[in-house]
């Protein structure tokens, strides 16, 4: 039987605060309607620290939480869409700064949906027995990817980190994961290889309905009513198909944690859900949308807050770019 206990949270927003009203000094929008629609009054924006800090702030702030030292680490996961290279992943360079000597690392990428992702493999990891002790993090870096020309897309992204150190419980937890590949292009960043300069290379083939030319490269691109229709349909089908897993109810989970892209979206899942808001944490009118970094962000202030209870059953439910969706439930 699969289970997890988190032992350890941590987190780490840059000091910069972008608000609604600075964006409205350069883009033709205005606090009103950013939050009308959004639920989002200010995100920060990381001006000059790398995702690679930003993650180890987090992930270091988790173990010392947690109480282990770093070399009981058997394993980092990071998940990351923004890293700061290619290569090394993420997660190597975030156990080299927290001096986790002893373990593995490697890193997901399933943008927004990641930290679920990798809770859920930390999970499987754990269930070997190999593996006693899982740090993972989500980070994200996003506005160097972010076109601030664009007032659909550039309003709703933060950048932040979130970090948990999870070990085996004798407790069990339950996961659905889903990938509708088919709406690859509702929501994407390419990667920016305009500097390459092999003298072989022809122009990129993209895939159909992609937007591929030199203003749109490496920025992220958007079909925000696309992404916002699957948001509310996947929110909902995910928290009750991992229910149906565990043989629970919606009345046998103590806290719901979602993704935090957009507060009308979350509203309408828990309308159709049919859950109570108390039960719903939300954070973002503070930190806007930090992608994989949301759910974790919130683990960590909701413990932080002394909201995290022994022998609570918590759902946690993601969605993103992909697009994917997911959800977890686990008795803490
Ligand atoms: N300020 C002012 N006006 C804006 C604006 C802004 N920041 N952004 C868009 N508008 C305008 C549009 O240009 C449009 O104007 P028009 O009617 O003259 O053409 C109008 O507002 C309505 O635009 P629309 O796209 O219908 O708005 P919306 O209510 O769907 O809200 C989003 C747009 C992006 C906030 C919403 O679709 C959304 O949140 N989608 C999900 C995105 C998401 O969560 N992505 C991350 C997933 S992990």
């Amino acid at each position: 039987m699969r289970g997890i206990k988190i032992i350890g949270t941590g987190m780490y927003v840059p000091e910069t605060i972008a608000s609604n009203d600075w964006l409205s000094t350069f883009l033709d929008t205005n606090d009103e309607w950013i939050y009308s629609r959004t639920g989002i009054r200010e995100r920060r924006i990381s001006t000059d620290t790398p995702n690679f800090v930003m993650a180890s702030e987090a992930a270091k702030a988790a173990v010392a939480d947690s109480g282990i030292d770093p070399s009981e680490i058997d394993l980092v996961l990071a998940a990351t869409c923004s890293p700061d290279y290619f290569y090394p992943a993420l997660s190597c360079l975030v156990q080299h700064e927290v001096g986790a000597q002893n373990a593995a690392a490697f890193d997901i990428n399933s943008a927004c949906t990641g930290f679920i992702n990798a809770l859920d493999t930390a999970s499987r990891f754990l269930e070997d027995g190999d593996y006693r002790n899982i740090l993972v993090v989500a980070s994200e870096r996003l506005a160097p990817h972010c076109d601030y020309t664009d007032r659909s897309a550039s309003i709703l992204f933060g950048d932040g980190s979130g970090a948990a150190v999870v070990t085996k419980s004798d407790k069990p937890m339950w996961s659905y994961l889903s990938a509708k590949g088919d709406f690859f292009n509702a929501l994407y960043c390419k990667v920016d290889q305009s500097r390459a300069n092999c003298p072989l290379l022809k122009p990129d083939i993209a895939p159909v309905g992609i937007i591929d030319n030199e203003a749109k490269t490496h920025t992220l691109q958007m079909n925000g009513k696309a992404v916002y229709k699957f948001a509310v349909e996947a929110m909902d089908s995910a928290v009750r198909k991992v229910l149906e897993r565990a043989g629970l109810g919606l009345d046998d989970i103590d806290l719901y944690i979602p993704h935090q892209a957009n507060a009308r979206i979350i509203e309408s899942a828990v309308k159709s859900l049919g859950i109570p808001a108390d039960k719903v944490y939300v954070n973002l009118e503070k930190r806007g949308n930090t992608s994989s970094a949301c759910i974790p962000t919130c683990l960590a202030e909701l413990k932080q807050a002394g909201r995290i209870k022994d022998g609570m059953t918590i759902c946690l439910v993601g969605f993103g770019a992909g697009l994917t969706s997911g959800a977890i439930v686990f008795n803490q």
